[in-house]
């Protein structure tokens, strides 16, 4: 539904008058009390700002190495690739043709850029696509694929790339398939066949096919989803029409030749929990994950989002507000899961999530194009922290999206490439993929804002495989530093490594004049004496540091 509110911003004035009023009758009762609540709270900030002057705040963190959490799942670190705007074509796919370095089609540059993150999982095709996408489209010959209109982003897919293009892109980076089939304009055969033509090793026809089209061994999919937000672009279904027929769909979701599919549900937005109370009541016991989408915009008015680049205080205090609120839609949904699965075995997979800006002005309408600045990265920190803390429910979380997209790694133009600030997060957090979670008790000054305050830093805690202990810190006050008196329980630190992503202003970017105004640099400022560490973790950073 947001996405379409966005789209036709190009519509005539009335009809989008008319989804607009259709969208505020239909989400009246659970949304409207929030975003009510969220305008209250949000009205101070939007006047003067008058922020803290730069003294050095004092917080207390203590490490309880000598515990362990769970398993921080490395697909909480996972991506989002959508048929919309240039992420595919362009982002990612260039053709073989093409000038631009390529593997069968995919950018060198991109694809060598990714494989630094570890990225342990892809979602594909959409999004409000995947509910528009019928996979047949995308196999056999490219020249002789269809040109569908992309109907929920604007222009006409070619389907050059489909199903193996897809697939070669994963094997490319080393990440699982999260195949998001179409539950709005499909039917559960299509579904099914297109799962079998993935995975079956056997002599069907439809196995057969795809060795035809040069496949001869099958995929693993470890995931399938049944359609995206079916609450809104994905059929505008009710919550008891689309348990029913996620249990038909799913039923269909067939696993072939040792493929072992985790199956999943489409999941609530924001504070929508009577979403996830019906599903888990009525088809809870049919899924292994049900999603969650939440997106950040400064100013939580889809109309009126705020800009990606030009910003100040208010803006950036604004924004992290509204990132941080994350974490009680995650509590909340979460208790609700509990009550019909307490052996978490559901898993919470918040498979949208990141900043939404206003369009760019002289960008294409659905193309989703944005800048990504150290606000980014601040935002990116912080969710990841977040989904690290919940790591007993969160089993995975999809950044939106992979490349020249919302919130996207990376950005191209042509011929060429820039890393964002969100792309150096990522990169600095991949340590915490697969490693336990380690509790930790953080106790930071507020970071206020006239008459309003956030905690001003965020952290998360965790120990790899080699048992190497990380520690991962946002501040997210622009202007004051933080010295944090930290204590290692249960553990002797004899040495400290470290990274830090922070510049001067609030809003540094890489662009492609200039691609490295931002990124990472080696952390010095700690002191260790005896078993006392202290970090001095600078204003508006993100900060990773390992103890050994
Ligand atoms: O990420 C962009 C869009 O946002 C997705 O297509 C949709 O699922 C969501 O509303």
């Amino acid at each position: 539904m947001r996405e379409k509110l966005i789209f036709h911003e190009a519509l005539s004035d009335n009809v989008f008058k008319q989804r607009l009023t259709q969208l505020m009758t239909k989400t009246l009762t659970a949304r409207s009390l929030s975003l009510l609540l969220v305008f209250a709270f949000s009205t101070p900030i939007l006047k003067t700002a008058s922020a803290q002057t730069a003294e050095t705040n004092k917080a207390s963190l203590v490490i309880h190495s000598d515990q362990a959490g769970p398993t921080i799942n490395r697909d909480i670190y996972g991506h989002f690739a959508e048929h919309l705007g240039r992420l595919i074509y362009e982002g990612l796919w260039v053709g073989e043709d093409s000038k631009i370095p390529n593997t069968r089609g995919l950018r060198n540059d991109v694809v060598g850029a990714l494989k630094e993150l570890h990225v342990p999982v892809l979602r594909w095709p959409g999004g409000c696509f995947s509910d528009e996408y019928h996979w047949k489209d995308g196999i056999g010959p490219r020249d002789k694929r269809p040109r569908r209109p992309n109907a929920s982003w604007g222009g006409v897919d070619t389907n050059a790339f489909g199903t193996h293009e897809f697939m070669d892109l994963c094997e490319l980076l080393g990440a699982d398939a999260y195949i998001n089939g179409n539950v709005g304009s499909g039917t559960p055969q299509e579904m099914m066949e297109w799962i079998e033509y993935m995975t079956s090793d056997s002599d069907s026809t439809l196995a057969q096919m795809r060795r035809q089209n040069g496949r001869e061994k099958p995929w693993k999919v470890p995931f399938f989803a049944v359609g995206n937000e079916t609450w809104g672009c994905g059929g505008e279904m009710r919550p008891e029409y689309y348990a029913d027929e996620y249990r038909r769909y799913a039923t269909f979701i067939k696993n072939y030749s040792g493929n072992r599919i985790q199956k999943l549900a489409v999941g609530s937005h924001d504070d929508y929990y009577e979403w996830t109370e019906v599903l888990m009541a009525q088809a809870g016991r049919f899924m292994n994950g049900l999603s969650l989408h939440y997106y950040t915009l400064p100013t939580s008015n889809w109309q009126k989002k705020g800009s990606a680049t030009e910003f100040g205080e208010k803006e950036w205090y604004a924004t992290l507000v509204r990132t941080l609120r994350i974490d009680e839609f995650i509590q909340k949904h979460s208790a609700i899961m509990d009550k019909y699965d307490p052996q978490k075995r559901v898993g919470l997979m918040v498979d949208e999530w990141g900043t939404w800006y206003d369009r760019e002005p002289g960008r294409d309408m659905g193309a989703l194009y944005q800048q990504n600045t150290l606000r980014d990265a601040v935002v990116a920190g912080i969710n990841l922290n977040i989904f690290n803390k919940h790591a007993d429910r969160v089993k995975m979380a999809n950044i939106a999206q992979m490349v020249n997209v919302l919130q996207a790694m990376i950005l191209t133009d042509k011929e060429k490439m820039v890393l964002t600030p969100t792309y150096y997060v990522f990169k600095m957090y991949k340590v915490h993929q697969d490693a336990t979670l380690i509790p930790i008790d953080l106790s930071s000054p507020e970071y206020k804002m006239d008459q309003n305050s956030l905690p001003s830093l965020s952290a998360s805690a965790s120990r790899d495989k080699e048992g190497k202990l990380h520690v991962s810190i946002v501040n997210l006050d622009p202007n004051r530093p933080a010295e944090v008196s930290t204590t290692v329980s249960g553990s002797t630190v004899k040495n400290i490594t470290g990274e830090i992503l922070t510049a001067s202003t609030m809003n540094a970017m890489n662009t492609f004049d200039n691609p490295s105004a931002i990124k990472p640099g080696t952390f010095s400022g700690y002191k260790l004496q005896g078993s006392q560490l202290t970090l001095n973790i600078p204003a508006k950073s993100v900060v990773v540091i390992e103890l050994q």
